[in-house]
C-alpha cells in the first residue's frame, strides 16, 4: 500500500453525534398549484397519501439464524470507540466531499486495514496511514453534483494522486477536520459508492459462467480483502472444499472444474464492515445466484440453460405466446400465487398454494382464469415470486389454523384474527415484499425448495398461463432489501460490498422510507444488477411483463436502461420477443428520493414520455372517494357522494355537489388515458388540459404522454378490496343488490378507460377480506379467494388488530349485519357483468386507442360544465365514418361508441344534442346481458336522448352498415 504518512498524530475530540438527518420533509413537488380542499373535508395532505406505502412485511419476524447454518463468521465486536456515522463522501477517485463550513478547514484521511482505529483520550489511534487532503472547489463539480445532488454544496478536498486508492477502499476509513490553528473540529466515516463507481464500474461477466469443461465464477467486491468460495455436498451437507479467488480491478474470479455443477456454494468475503467497525468474514450467497437451497442458505451451482430444467417444449414457448399487438391492448389481473389455489379443492393437496397449481388445467381457478381470458383479459400479474424472507421454505415447519373451527365463530368476532396472528410468522402466507435475492424463484412455492423444482415449476407456471391465453407479469421489488449487515442468511449484497447497495442518509444510516433497507439504483452496480436481473427473468423464465414495486424509489435512468435492454431481446437470439414485454410500477414520489433529491427518480410525473406505466391513484381516489390514508367513510363518485350520503360529510350541498363534479373531472381525464394534454371542459365550464387540473392535494391529475403510461385501477392488494370499499363507504341501509351494482360500476369505469385497466383478483366476484386494509400477513384466512362462487369471504371475523383496530368500531357492525353478505347469485351476476364489460372493451379497438393524438381526436365528454347532471359521465369515441374520412378507420364494426356511467340511485334521462341523429343502439353484449336493468337503457336519435337505469354502465354503438 502506498501511503502518505503524517508525522504527528493530532489530538481529536469524540465525534459529534447529533447531526440533522437527511430524511426528506414531507411535501409534494412544489410546482403544482394547490386547490383548497372543500370545507369540512378531511383530505390528507401527506406526501405519501397519493399512493400506498409498503408495510414492513416482516415487522415482527422471529429472530433469524444469526449466520448461515453450520458456518462460521468472525465474531462481531461492537463498534466501541470508533466513529459510527459516515458524513463524508468519497465521490470520485480524487475527491472527498464534506459539509465543513470554514474555508480554512484542513482535512486528513485515516486508514486502518485491520480496523484497529479508535478514538480515545481525544485522539485517533491505531491507523496505518494518515493522508493530508488539499482543499479544492467550494462545492461539487457539476458532473459529480449530478450524481450527488443532495450534497451539491459540500466542500471538496483532493486526494493526492500518489495515493493507492484501490488499497485504501479496503480499509477502515475516517476523515478528520482541523481549523487554521490545527485544532480538531470533527471526525467521521466515509461513504464510498462514488469512488467505487468511478474506479470499479464493471460490465463484464458476473456469477457462474459455464463452459464445456469449466465453470468461471465472478464476484464484484472491490472493498473485499479476500474472497474464497466454499463448496458443500448438498444443500445441508458438509463442506467439501474452499477455493481462493483472485482479484482484478475489483472483480474476484476463479475457474473450477465442471464437476462442481449442482454442488452448493457460498462466498466467504473478508471485508471491512462499517456496521460493526470490524473486518468480518461474511458468508454470502452469490448475488447472481440462479439456484438456491431452502431458505437461501446456500447457492446452488446450476446452469440455468441445462436441458434437465426445461419443461416439455419450453424452447418453443415463444411460438405459443398469446398474441399482443399493442401495449394498449393489455388488461391486468393482479394475483397472489397462494391465494390462487390455497382453497381450491380441485387442485391436488400437495400443489395447492404453489407454482404447480397453475398446471391443473381443469381446476376451478384455471376455469375462472380461462373465462377472463376468453373475455379478453391479457395479463396475470403475480405478486412477488422471487426469494423473499418472510415465509419459511421448509413446509414441514409451517403452522396452520383449524379453519373449520374458525368458520364456526361469529362474523364480528376478534377470535379469528387472534388465531391467525398467533401463527402469522410461521404460516406459509406473506405477500413477499421483503426480497433477499432477486434472481431465483421463491422456494416456498415449489414442491421442493432445494434443487431444480423451483426453476422447473416456475417455468411450468408461465407455460400453463400462456397456454390459456394469459401473459405473465412478475412483481419485482428492487427498491429495498429485507436485511443488511454481515450476519444472517437474509443479508446478501451488504455482506459483499458493505454500504454500497443500500441508500444512506447524510449521516450514513440506511434509508428506510420504503419500509425496509432501501437500495440505491443511482449506484452503477445496483443499476446493473437490476437490469441483469430483469433480463434473467425475461429470458430464462419468459416472463412477459414487470411491475415495479415503489418504482419512484428507483432512478428513471435505471428504468429507461431496463426498458431498452428488454426491448432489444429477440426471439432469434434470446428466445423471447422483448418488444412485447411491458413495464409499469408505482410512481409515488416520497421519502429521500422525492423531488429528484437523489437524481431524477421514476415518479409518475417524471415518467411521462417513457412508455412505462404508473399506477393512477387519481382515478382510484375519485371513483372510491378519499384516499387510502384518509377516513374510510369518505365517499367518492361511485360510492354515493352527494347522491346517497352516508352521514360522514358535514359540508353543505353546494360543496358536496362541487366535489362530486371535481371527481367527475378527474375520472374523465383518467378515462382519456390520464393524458396531460387532453383538454376537458371542467365542471366550472373552463377548458383545461389534464395537467392543469389538480387533485385535492395539489398534484396535476393528468400526467401521461401516452395511454400506455397509465395503469387505471380502483383496488389492488394494498388496502381494502373493491367490495370492502363499497361496503364501508355506502350508507348502512343500502341493499346488497345495489352494492353489487356499484361494484360493477367502479370496475366498468376501469374496464372502459383508455390506458391499461388493472383489477385486483376477486374484484369481479365480490372478494372481501372482511375489511382488512393491509392483508400482507393475514394468512390464507383473510385472503381467501373462492372460485366455487359460494362465498366472498365477508364476515369471517374482525380483520387483524394491528392494522385495523382503529376502525373496528366501523367494521364490526357491518360484518355482523346479515344484509351485507352476498349470496352466490350476487357473486355470479357481478361476475357475468364483469365478463361482459371486458368483452365490450375487446369488442372495439376504440376502447384501446394506442396514442395520445388518437384519444385527443376521438374521445369526447358531453355532460360537462356547470349545468352537468350530477353523477353521470357521457363519453363518446368516434371512428372514421367511412373510408374517405381524414381520420383513420380503426373499427370495422362500429363507427361510434357512447358510454354512459350513471352512478345515480335513480334512472337518468339526458339529452346530448351533439349525439343526436346517430344510429346508436345498445351494445349487442348488453342486449343479451343477464342484468335486466342494463337492457332497459335506451337512445332516442331525434333528440339525442339517452335513458339509463340507476347505477348502470350502458354502452351504445353505431354499427357500420
Ligand atoms: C427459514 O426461514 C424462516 C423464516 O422465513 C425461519 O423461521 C427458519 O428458521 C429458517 N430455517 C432455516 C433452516 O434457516
Ligand atoms: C425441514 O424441517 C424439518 C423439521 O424442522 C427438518 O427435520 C428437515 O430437515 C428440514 N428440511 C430441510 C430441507 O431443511
Ligand atoms: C435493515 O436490515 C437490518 C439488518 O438485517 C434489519 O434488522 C432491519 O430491520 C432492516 N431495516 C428495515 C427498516 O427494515
Ligand atoms: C393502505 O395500504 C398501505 C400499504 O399497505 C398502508 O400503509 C395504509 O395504511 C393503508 N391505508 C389504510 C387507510 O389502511
Amino acid at each position: 500500500m502506498q501511503m502518505l504518512l503524517h508525522a504527528n498524530s493530532l489530538l481529536l475530540l469524540a465525534p459529534t453525534t447529533s447531526r440533522l438527518s437527511a430524511s426528506a420533509s414531507p411535501g409534494r413537488s412544489g410546482t403544482a398549484r394547490p386547490l383548497p380542499p372543500p370545507q369540512g373535508h378531511a383530505h390528507s395532505a401527506r406526501a405519501a397519501a397519493r399512493g400506498t406505502r409498503r408495510p414492513p412485511a416482516v415487522a415482527a419476524a422471529s429472530p433469524r439464524t444469526p449466520m448461515a447454518v453450520g458456518e462460521e463468521c468472525a465474531a462481531a465486536v461492537a463498534s466501541q470507540g470508533f466513529v459510527s456515522d459516515a458524513r463524508a463522501y468519497w465521490v470520485t477517485r480524487s475527491l472527498i466531499a464534506w459539509n465543513v463550513n470554514d474555508q480554512d478547514t484542513s482535512l486528513f484521511l485515516y486508514a486502518s486495514r485491520d480496523a484497529t482505529m479508535h478514538v480515545s483520550d481525544g485522539a485517533i489511534h491505531g491507523y496505518d496511514s494518515k493522508i493530508e487532503l488539499e482543499p479544492e472547489h467550494a462545492s461539487l463539480p457539476d458532473n459529480v453534483a449530478e450524481k450527488f445532488p443532495f450534497i451539491r454544496s459540500y466542500r471538496t478536498f483532493r486526494v493526492p494522486s500518489s495515493v493507492d486508492v484501490a488499497s485504501l477502499v479496503k480499509c477502515q476509513l475516517a476523515v478528520a477536520s482541523y481549523d487554521a490553528h490545527g485544532r480538531h473540529q470533527d471526525v467521521t466515516g466515509l461513504q464510498l459508492p462514488g469512488v467505487l463507481d468511478d474506479m470499479f464500474a464493471y460490465t463484464g461477466p458476473l456469477g457462474a459462467v459455464f463452459s464445456d469443461k469449466d465453470v468461471d465464477l465472478y464476484l464484484w467486491a472491490p472493498t473485499a480483502q479476500d474472497v474464497r468460495v466454499c463448496f458443500y455436498d448438498g444443500p445441508a451437507g458438509p463442506l467439501l472444499q474452499t477455493v481462493q479467488l483472485k482479484e482484478l480491478n475489483g472483480v474476484w474470479s476463479v475457474t473450477v472444474p465442471r464437476y462442481r455443477e449442482n454442488q452448493y456454494y457460498l462466498y466467504e468475503v473478508k471485508v471491512y464492515h462499517p456496521s460493526t467497525s470490524q473486518v468480518e468474514k461474511c458468508l454470502a450467497d452469490d448475488p447472481y445466484a440462479r439456484g438456491l437451497s431452502a431458505n437461501g442458505t446456500r447457492t446452488w451451482l446450476v446452469d440455468i440453460n441445462s436441458e434437465t430444467l426445461k419443461p416439455a417444449s419450453w424452447d418453443e414457448l415463444s411460438d405459443e405466446k398469446p398474441n399482443l399487438e399493442s401495449f394498449s391492448d393489455i388488461s391486468i389481473y393482479e394475483l397472489h400465487i397462494r391465494d390462487f389455489s390455497a382453497h381450491d379443492s380441485t387442485v391436488d393437496c400437495n400443489s395447492r398454494g404453489g407454482f404447480r397449481a397453475f398446471t391443473f388445467q381443469d381446476s376451478a381457478g384455471i376455469r375462472h382464469l380461462r373465462k377472463l381470458s376468453a373475455a379478453g383479459l391479457t395479463h396475470v400479474h403475480l405478486l412477488p415470486s422471487f426469494h423473499f424472507a418472510s415465509v419459511d421454505d421448509n413446509k414441514s415447519n409451517w403452522k396452520f389454523v383449524d379453519e373449520a373451527q374458525l368458520a364456526k365463530l361469529p362474523p364480528g368476532s376478534d377470535e379469528q384474527q387472534a388465531a391467525i396472528v398467533s401463527i402469522q410468522q410461521e404460516d406459509p402466507y406473506n405477500w413477499g415484499y421483503d426480497p433477499v435475492l432477486w434472481g431465483v424463484p421463491k422456494g416456498s412455492y415449489a414442491s421442493n425448495p432445494d434443487g431444480p423444482s423451483r426453476i422447473i415449476e416456475y417455468r411450468q407456471m408461465v407455460q400453463a398461463l400462456n397456454r390459456i391465453g394469459l401473459r405473465v407479469v412478475m412483481d419485482v421489488v428492487y427498491n429495498h432489501l429485507d436485511s443488511s449487515g454481515p450476519f444472517g442468511v437474509s443479508s446478501v449484497l451488504d455482506k459483499i460490498v458493505p454500504g454500497y447497495y443500500l441508500r444512506r442518509n447524510v449521516n450514513g444510516q440506511i434509508e428506510n422510507s420504503a419500509a425496509m433497507n432501501n437500495t440505491a439504483s443511482e449506484h452503477f452496480m445496483v443499476d446493473r444488477l437490476i437490469v441483469d436481473d430483469l433480463l434473467n427473468w425475461a429470458i430464462n423464465y419468459k416472463v412477459d411483463g414487470f411491475r415495479f414495486d415503489l418504482m419512484g424509489h428507483i432512478m428513471k435512468s435505471t428504468m429507461i436502461r431496463a426498458k431498452s435492454a428488454i426491448r432489444s431481446l429477440t426471439r432469434d437470439v434470446h428466445g423471447v420477443d422483448g418488444s412485447k414485454i411491458y413495464l409499469y410500477g408505482e410512481g409515488w414520489d416520497f421519502g429521500e428520493v422525492a423531488q429528484n433529491k437523489r437524481g431524477i427518480n421514476a415518479s409518475q410525473i417524471n415518467m411521462s414520455g417513457t412508455g412505462i406505466g404508473s399506477f393512477n391513484d387519481r382515478i382510484r381516489d375519485s371513483v372510491n372517494g378519499g384516499n387510502p390514508f384518509g377516513n374510510p367513510l369518505q365517499q367518492g363518485f361511485s360510492t354515493g357522494l352527494f347522491l346517497e350520503p352516508n352521514g360522514y360529510y358535514q359540508g353543505n350541498e353546494a360543496d358536496t355537489r362541487r366535489e362530486l363534479a371535481t371527481y367527475a373531472d378527474h375520472i374523465q381525464i383518467g378515462l382519456a388515458g390520464n393524458l396531460k394534454d387532453y383538454v376537458l371542459r371542467t365542471h366550472t365550464g373552463e377548458a383545461k388540459k389534464g395537467s392543469d387540473i389538480y387533485t385535492f392535494d395539489g398534484s396535476p391529475v393528468g400526467y401521461t404522454s401516452s395511454p400506455v403510461e397509465t395503469i387505471n385501477y380502483v383496488s389492488a392488494h394494498d388496502n381494502e378490496t373493491l367490495f370492502d370499499i363499497v361496503s364501508i363507504k355506502t350508507p348502512i341501509g343500502l341493499s346488497i343488490d345495489e352494492k353489487c351494482r356499484i361494484n360493477h360500476l367502479a370496475s366498468s369505469m376501469i374496464a372502459l378507460s383508455q390506458g391499461i385497466p388493472f383489477f385486483h383478483a376477486g374484484d369481479e366476484i365480490l372478494r372481501s377480506k372482511s375489511l382488512d386494509r393491509d392483508s400482507y400477513n393475514s394468512g390464507d384466512w383473510f385472503n381467501k379467494l373462492d372460485f366455487t362462487y359460494e362465498t366472498n369471504n365477508w364476515g369471517v371475523g374482525l380483520p387483524p388488530r394491528d392494522k385495523n383496530e382503529e376502525n373496528w368500531h366501523l367494521i364490526k357492525p357491518r360484518l355482523e349485519n346479515p344484509s351485507f353478505r352476498p349470496l352466490k347469485n350476487h357473486i355470479l351476476s357481478v361476475f357475468d357483468n364483469f365478463v361482459d364489460i371486458l368483452k365490450i372493451r375487446y369488442s372495439s379497438p376504440l376502447f384501446r386507442l394506442s396514442t395520445a393524438s388518437d384519444i385527443e381526436q376521438r374521445v369526447r365528454f358531453h355532460n360537462t360544465g356547470p349545468s352537468m347532471v350530477p353523477g353521470v359521465i357521457v363519453m363518446s369515441i368516434k371512428d372514421a365514418q367511412n373510408e374517405k374520412c381524414k381520420m383513420a378507420q380503426l373499427d370495422k364494426n362500429f363507427s361510434y361508441v357512447v358510454t354512459i356511467f350513471n352512478v345515480c340511485p335513480h334512472e337518468v334521462s339526458i339529452e346530448i344534442h351533439d349525439l343526436a341523429s346517430l344510429g346508436l343502439e345498445l351494445h349487442p353484449i348488453q342486449v343479451n346481458s343477464s342484468d335486466a336493468l342494463v337492457r332497459q337503457s335506451a337512445y332516442e336519435a331525434s333528440k339525442g336522448r339517452f335513458t339509463v337505469p340507476r347505477r348502470t354502465t350502458a354502452v351504445f354503438v353505431q354499427p357500420r352498415c
